[in-house]
């Protein structure tokens, strides 16, 4: 386990914990920018109420239901499908950041989750997300996907990074795009070293 993570046993284990579950929705693709530029996967990721670029999902009281349930209902308020997510999709759980933006003093612990589905299902969950979620145009002001391409002249994944990420939502994206070959590693080096510039 990768140093600063927590287990799922001790994670649920901190009683005073609170506790938030995200998921990266993500395709294959055979569809090409201008005709040219293999898009490769469609990842969605979501502008948020606070103007910060994250991952759909949110707060889950483990006492009332499980962490994966309490996702799904995250995701039907947020984007509008039913979505199942599994204990087999998490990937990761730590502390959220000393920066995160909290009301309560107590620790939040943020679990996430990785979900591949069939790219008419990402058509699906864009349609509803910008129709008949709840949350549409309130804590969700739309869903984007993330540009894994990195153009002549620097557009793209680089300039996607520069962006501002809620709390660790950042480096949960770098790591599912090398945890899942979604990106070779040496083209996320070139796009991270571009978004520095
Ligand atoms: N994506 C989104 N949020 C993240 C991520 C991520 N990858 N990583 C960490 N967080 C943290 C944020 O700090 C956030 O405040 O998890 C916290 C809860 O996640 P939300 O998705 O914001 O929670 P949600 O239950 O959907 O919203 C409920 O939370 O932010 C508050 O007041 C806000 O009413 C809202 C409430
Ligand atoms: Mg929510
Ligand atoms: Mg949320």
């Amino acid at each position: 386990m990768a140093s600063g993570q927590l287990s799922r046993e001790e994670a649920l284990a901190c009683s005073e914990c609170r506790h938030a579950c995200h998921v990266m929705l993500y395709s294959d693709t055979k569809t090409q920018l201008f005709g040219r530029i293999p898009i490769r996967h469609i990842i969605l990721m979501q502008m948020r109420f606070d103007g910060l670029l994250g991952f759909p999902g949110g707060l889950v009281n483990p006492a009332e239901e499980t962490l994966e349930a309490g996702l799904s209902r995250e995701l039907l308020e947020e984007v509008g499908v039913a979505l199942p997510v599994s204990v087999e999709d998490h990937v990761a759980t730590c502390f959220a950041p000393a920066s995160s933006p909290s009301s309560s003093s107590s620790r939040l612990i943020l679990h996430f989750y990785v979900k591949k589905i069939e790219e008419e299902q990402i058509r699906e969950v864009e349609r509803a997300a910008a129709s008949t979620a709840t949350d549409h145009g309130l804590e969700v002001l739309g869903m984007v996907r993330v540009p894994l391409y990195t153009m002549k002249g620097g557009g793209g994944l680089g300039l996607f990074m520069s962006h501002t990420f809620i709390g660790n939502a950042r480096s949960q994206l770098v790591d599912a795009l090398l945890r899942f070959n979604l990106i070779a590693p040496k083209d996320l080096h070139k796009a991270l070293t571009h978004s520095l510039k």
